[in-house]
Formats: structure tokens, sequence, C-alpha cells
């Protein structure tokens, strides 16, 4: 065998700690898949004096992580977190010194993978990241890698298992979004401050890594169009069912004669098709890779065993000596991309909250036909004349502009309550 691979570890929280387990209690099988000894020599985190779930008092320990760029590693592991602070600095650091880099970090590459990149093939290193989207899925890979062949169309992907857990739990107990969302954080299935699961932070940053991989543009948070699912009622979730269709909140990128659309959205997913039926914390991906065909991944998008597995396949590469550019193009490659994602044609779900008073469906319908919004089906269950009632269409393909458009003039009116809701139809 040929020389160790010297390995620092830096962020010993779930997925830290399952990655200093798995390379200490699995280290005669890792080392013999990898061709070579994977051997922890250092780890960084603040408190020495925490119990851990392995004995790590033979390593070297920094408490400031940051130091371990400079200790006598071959690879630094980033499992800190944050796009900022220490683990921007510790990235930053080990790359300059010729380290290798594997991370978990979304975050951190959505907002500076391109000049990560730029500084990773100047050293000659790998930043290797397959556990920073969708856990233990080999999606980075396979795109990077694997489906390269007839390029890619398209990719839509269930990237958030908090978001998908509160769905299925909205779906399946008819209760509201912030009751699930309670008991989901009593659970601990959802963070004590839950805003960049529910927003569509977190999937529009493993959005831009994955169009990044699929489409060679540089990771671009400001050109993905991004929102969360807060908006989405009980209703939503029962109307949808009735038209078939069951709500996700996607990742989506595809190519368009209008440039590339990148949109993170709840959307409606015909039932019975492979993402309707992800279910619970699951993430999965459906990638369409032209000739080749589409190719469906599914499995667990968090957690320690999933994610500790996806950066030990990182270290592995990397002890092979597989390199190759982050994004499986050279940096300077990739394109920058226009402004604003291009307008999108699609179906729409609209529900409106109305008052039940003559002359209120007459009002949205002439709204819509002046947009040039064509109306496909409807639904009203009316209660008492004058209480709040819900109307819900669904509309033919058309402009997303054009139904936002129509949206903002029926918004304004004193018989419309609230904000309507729209919700694109996403094709099979
Ligand atoms: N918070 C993420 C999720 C996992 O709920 O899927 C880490 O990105």
């Amino acid at each position: 065998m040929s020389q160790p691979l010297k390995i620092a570890l830096a962020g010993l929280g779930t997925v830290g700690g399952g990655v200093a387990k798995l390379l200490l209690s699995r280290k005669e099988e890792l080392s013999a898949r990898a061709g070579r000894a994977l051997e922890l020599v250092a780890v960084g985190a603040r408190d020495r004096t925490k119990p851990r779930a392995v004995d790590l008092s033979s390593l070297t320990w920094f408490g400031d992580a940051v130091a371990l760029a400079s200790c006598d590693a071959d690879v630094v592991i980033e499992l800190i977190g944050g796009e900022e602070g220490p683990a921007r600095r510790l990235v930053e650091a080990a790359l300059r010194a010729g380290r290798h880099v594997v991370t978990a970090n979304k975050a951190l590459l959505a907002h500076h993978g391109l000049e990560l990149a730029q500084i990773a093939e100047r050293q000659n290193v790998s930043l290797r990241f397959e556990a920073a989207v969708a856990g233990g899925i080999p999606i980075v890979k396979a795109l990077r890698e694997s489906l390269i062949a007839y390029g890619i169309n398209a990719v839509r992907g269930i990237l958030n298992g908090t978001c998908n857990y509160i769905l299925t739990q909205m779906e399946a107990s008819g209760k509201s979004f912030a009751e699930v969302l309670r008991e989901a954080q009593s659970l601990g299935y959802a963070e004590a401050d839950p805003s960049l699961d529910i927003g569509g932070g977190d999937t529009a940053h493993k959005l831009a890594l994955l169009s990044a991989l699929a489409f060679g543009v540089a990771p671009r948070l400001g050109q993905i169009h991004t929102e969360g699912i807060a908006h989405i009622t009980p209703d939503d979730i029962r109307f949808a069912r009735e038209f078939g269709f069951r709500i996700k909140l996607l990742g989506m990128a595809r190519q368009t004669a209008n440039g590339l659309d990148q949109r993170v959205q709840p959307a409606m997913v015909r039932a019975g098709t492979p993402l309707a039926d992800v279910e619970g914390p699951f993430n999965a991906i459906l990638a369409d890779a032209g000739e080749a065909g589409p190719f469906f991944f599914e499995g667990r998008g968090a957690g320690e065993a999933p994610t500790a597995s996806a950066v030990i396949a990182d270290l592995v590469d990397i002890a092979r000596g597989t390199h190759g550019a982050p994004f499986g193009r050279p940096a300077a490659d990739l394109k920058s991309g226009a402004g604003e994602a291009p307008d999108r044609v699609s179906a729409y779900y609209l529900r409106f909250e109305v008052l039940d008073l003559p002359g209120v469906l007459a009002e949205i319908a002439g709204r819509l036909a002046e947009a040039e919004v064509s109306i496909e089906s409807m639904i009203q269950r009316g209660r008492s004349p004058g209480e709040p009632v819900a109307i819900v269409m669904i509309t033919h393909e058309c402009a997303q502009s054009r139904v936002t458009d129509a949206l903002k003039v029926i918004a304004t009116s004193d018989k419309v309550l609230g904000s309507p809701c729209m919700i694109p139809m996403e094709a099979a």
C-alpha cells in the first residue's frame, strides 16, 4: 500500500462524530477499499471535555478548528457549517495550504463555490462536497461524472427533508402548517430556527450546486426564484388530492429556450409518479439525462450515517487520486448566467379566499381573462352567503408572469381575503 492519507476533521457534531467513528471503527475495511490507509490524525472542535461516541484521545486536538489548515494532514474535512466565519476561513486556508478539502457545507459553496473552486484548481487539490446535497444519495458524483454523456436537460428534486416531512404530515393529519411545524420541532425533525428549511433557502443552496454540476453555471443564489411552504394550507393539500396531485417543495433546474430556469417552489406533482411518492424526511432527485433517459435517486438526505457515508465516499476518491474540477468543469468555464430566472410556462393551481357574494367569481375570471390566463377547471364549495369561501382553479398552460400580474390585481379586491395562492402543476 502507498502512503497513508492523513485526515484532519473539523466539527464534531452529529455528522463529524459519525465520520470520526467510521474512520476509527472501520479503518481496515475502508483503507482496503481506498487502496491506502485512511488515517485520522487531528480533530478540531471547541470543547475537548464533552463526552464523544468514540475515543479521540490519541489524536492531535485543535480548539481553534481554523488552525487545522496548517496541521500535517493531506485532507481537511469541514463539518462546522455556515457560509462565513470559521468554516469559510478553514476551507480557504486549507486549500491555499495545498490540502484537499471535503465539506458538507452547502451554504458555503452556494455563496462562495466559484471562488473556492478557483483556489482549489490553482493549488491542484480536490474540493469535494457529496455530503452537501441530499445526504447519502450519490447525486453529486452522478451529475459530475456518471451522467455526462448526453448532457442534462432537467433536474428536479425534493432536497429538504424537513419540508417533505411537514407536507407529508399535513396530508396525513389534516393539521395546519404551524401545528405540524411545532410537532416536528418537539420531535427534533425541525430546527428551533426553521427559517432556512421552510423558507426554501436550504433547497436553493443545494439546487445551486446541482445546477453548477449539471449545467456548468457558477452557483448564484440570486438567479434562483425561491419560495417556501409556510403559505400551504390543509385546503391546498385536500384540493391537490382531489385533482390527483400531491404538493412537494421542489428544487428545479431546466434548460429552456430562454435560458436556465432555476426555481425552488411548492409544486403539484401527479400522484403515483416517483417524486410524489417520496414520503417523510426522505430526499429524491429526478435527473433527465437526455437520450440516456430519466434517472431517479431516493434516500436519506440528512442525519449521521447517510451524511457520513457521503463524506467517506469523497475521502476514498481522494485517497485513490481521483482529482478533477469541483464542479466537473474548469472554474473559468463556469457560466455566470443571466440575471433572474426566465418566465416559466406551466399550468397553475390557484386558490382564492373570497367572500361568498354575487359577482366575485366573475371579477376573478375577468381579471384572469384580461391577463390572457385561461381556466381549465374550477371548484367552489359555498358555505353561507357573505362568509369566506375557497375558490380553486386550474389554469391552462401560460407564462407565470401573466398569472402573477393578474393575482396582484385580484388581491386588491375588497371581496378577496388575504393573498391568493399559486402553485405550478408539474408535468409527470
Ligand atoms: N435541514 C436539511 C433538511 C438537512 O431538512 O433536509 C441539511 O441540509
